[in-house]
């Protein structure tokens, strides 16, 4: 790999971070990510197959891509995915992949995943009382999601996420119980603050709560965090640290603090349209170009396009922002 292939934009930003969906699907019907009825899904035809993914990683790799997440929709509703995490695993240049999941699924896929080379996940987890969980996902299933999050614990996983989107009116005292639950059972938690990626246009800007807010109540209930000092310039969570030196919390706030200026992430949707941003309109199709016999120079030409694309920033705070079309559970988060 010579410099002059790395994917880096305009503003001097290196992508080494692809995040790939592999399914627009989802058990659940989050309201902050999906309608709760008539979901359109796409034809499976349409889905990129595991052979199209792992040509797309390979070339991705081969212009500096090193780290991939896996999303969804849900990614365990993808039959077979840990042969997929196999094969990713061994595309040279890959030296960590992550997933994020609902958790559903994960108690009976969490052994083989693990073995197939995930390294890190993400579950998804906005409050401890299912009245919560069902007012959000519209569906049963915390305890589901709890028994998974335990069975990954168990399978070895050591560094464990929990993902809490906050929403003002609906999660505000499932706060503490939740930084409690992450201390008690050694897992990091990480606030994200509601973007408008929900399908059913809902979004408003004071159902935001903010990462502020909510360290604040925090703060209140278990004494002063301590900033973590930053040791990857791209990551997107500012983290803290319990005082008694007891567990991590973090902070995600694209809303009123955008991190936009050290993205270095890229994403392929499930059926195979690249995107420089969460928030972008515009997409490359990797898939017309793998399905009418493109080369993999051409896939390279594509990424480049859409990363040289790049915009500073998403601008939701901007009066003149427009929201993508497709809503979170269509680009993966
Ligand atoms: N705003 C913020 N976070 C969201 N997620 C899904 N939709 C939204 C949204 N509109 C989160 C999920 C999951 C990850 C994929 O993104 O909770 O943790
Ligand atoms: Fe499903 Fe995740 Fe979207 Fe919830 S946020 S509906 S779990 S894809």
């Amino acid at each position: 790999m010579t410099d002059s292939r790395i994917l880096v934009d305009a503003l001097g930003r290196i992508h080494n971070n692809l995040r790939i969906s592999v399914t627009d699907r989802c058990n659940i019907r989050c309201f902050y990510c999906m309608p709760n009825e008539n979901v359109q899904f796409k034809p499976r035809a349409e889905i990129l197959t595991f052979e199209e993914i792992v040509r797309f990683t390979r070339v991705a790799a081969s212009l500096g891509v090193n780290k991939l997440r896996i999303t969804g929709g849900e990614p365990l509703v993808r039959a077979d995915l840990p042969e997929l995490i196999g094969e990713l695993a061994s595309v040279p240049g890959i030296r960590d992949i992550a997933m994020t999941t609902n958790g559903i699924l994960l108690a009976d896929q969490i052994v083989a995943l693990k073995q197939a080379g995930l390294q890190r996940l993400n579950i998804s987890l906005d409050g401890l009382r299912e009245e919560t969980f069902e007012r959000i996902s519209r569906r049963p299933g915390l305890d589901r999601v709890l028994e998974g999050i335990f069975a990954a614990q168990r399978a070895g996983f050591e560094k464990i996420r929990l993902n809490a989107v906050a929403i003002r009116g609906i999660t505000e005292d499932e706060i503490v119980p939740l930084g409690e639950f992450a201390r008690r059972h050694g897992l990091e938690l990480r606030f994200i603050e509601f973007m408008p990626l929900d399908a059913e246009n809902n979004w408003s800007d004071d159902q935001v709560l903010s990462g502020g807010e909510i360290r604040e109540a925090l703060e209140n209930a278990f004494g002063s965090l301590l900033p973590i000092e930053r040791t990857d310039p791209s990551q997107p969570a500012t983290d803290y640290q319990f005082a008694d030196g007891i567990g991590v919390i973090g902070f995600i706030n694209p809303v009123t603090q955008p991190f936009c200026s050290d993205c270095n992430r890229l994403r392929i949707t499930a059926e195979g349209k690249i995107r420089n941003c969460l928030f972008s309109i515009a997409e490359w199709d990797a898939r017309e170009v793998m399905r009418g016999g493109g080369s993999d120079e051409q896939l390279c030409e594509l990424l480049h396009d859409c990363i040289r694309a790049k915009k500073p920033g998403h601008g939701i705070d901007s009066p003149d922002f427009v929201r993508p079309e497709r809503a979170m559970y269509q680009i993966g988060g």
